[in-house]
């Protein structure tokens, strides 16, 4: 894992866009893994500008969403299809056919989640996928309790998502109380995961997910066993970390990470922190 300290969330938001562009810039086929939230809407924003601005082509590519309401229909403005099609699918050039997410309607949803898998499986696997995190630990929406190896399946949310989203549905009594999600060991599938925090109130879910114990019940946690997993924090999301002078000297010294600096200092003028 490694993890990049932006100044602010914009300048997280901005990097991850920048990745997602340059990947699928590399593989135009690229299978993306995409979230949805708050924290999202900027990567979106810019990905969107990447495409008006440069041409940033999304017409091969394939999208596998990390999860689904259930009983929101797509035409629901609460549903993340609807998210989707309002924040990217439809400002993008991206072929709608090529677009997934879990039918929270579906009528038998135990056999939805396995044609979710299947699918994801035909097409080779995710190459790259976008998460957050929720107050709760949640990527997707693995709750607590969620096995590590668990797969597409229906969750139960918690109360602090319930409380986390329930401005969106004007009030927690009329939110869904449970969604189609993506396992934690679909997402650990994936050949790279990059997680997108920013803002105070992530601070202490964040710090116990990066540095704390592996744990069911705190799904990002099991970011920890990926072997190639990024995470991009602002600095108020990084106000909770204790090693952060090892992962800025990291960010700031690795070759990949070099057209990504903000600020270059003269060589020799940022030795490695001691402890
Ligand atoms: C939704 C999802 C969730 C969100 C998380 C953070 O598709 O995957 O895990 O990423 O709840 O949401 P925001 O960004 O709204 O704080």
């Amino acid at each position: 894992m490694e993890v990049i300290i932006q100044p602010n969330q914009e300048a997280a938001a901005d990097l991850v866009a920048r990745v997602v562009a340059r990947e699928l810039r590399a593989n135009p086929h690229l299978v993306l893994g995409l979230a949805t939230g708050r924290t999202m809407e900027r990567v979106y924003q810019r990905l969107v500008q990447k495409h008006r601005e440069q041409k940033l082509d999304f017409s091969l590519c394939t999208t596998f969403n990390l999860d689904e309401y259930v009983g929101l229909p797509s035409s629901d403005p609460n549903s993340y299809r609807h998210y989707m099609d309002d924040h990217l699918f439809r400002h993008v050039n991206i072929d709608l056919r090529n677009t997934h997410l879990p039918n929270g309607v579906a009528e038998d949803l135990d056999r939805e989640c396995e044609l979710y898998e299947k699918a994801i499986l035909r097409f080779g696997g995710i190459d790259l996928q976008l998460l957050g995190i929720g107050k709760a630990g949640h990527i997707g929406f693995n709750e607590p309790l969620s096995a590590l190896r668990s797969r597409t399946r229906v969750k139960a949310l918690t109360p602090v998502t319930l409380a986390q989203n329930a401005a969106l549905f004007g009030g927690q009594k009329k939110m869904p109380r449970r969604a189609i999600t993506m396992g934690v060991g679909t997402i650990l599938e994936s050949r790279r995961c990059i997680l997108l925090a920013t803002g105070a109130e992530k601070a202490d879910i964040l710090a116990r997910a990066i540095e704390g114990p592996i744990s069911g019940m705190v799904s990002a946690t099991a970011l920890q066993l990926h072997p190639h997993c990024t995470v991009v924090v602002d600095e108020a999301a990084a106000a909770k970390l204790t090693e952060v002078d090892y992962y800025r000297w990291i960010f700031e010294n690795e070759p990949e990470w070099r057209e990504f600096r903000l600020l270059k200092r003269p060589a020799g003028s940022d030795p490695m922190p001691e402890k």
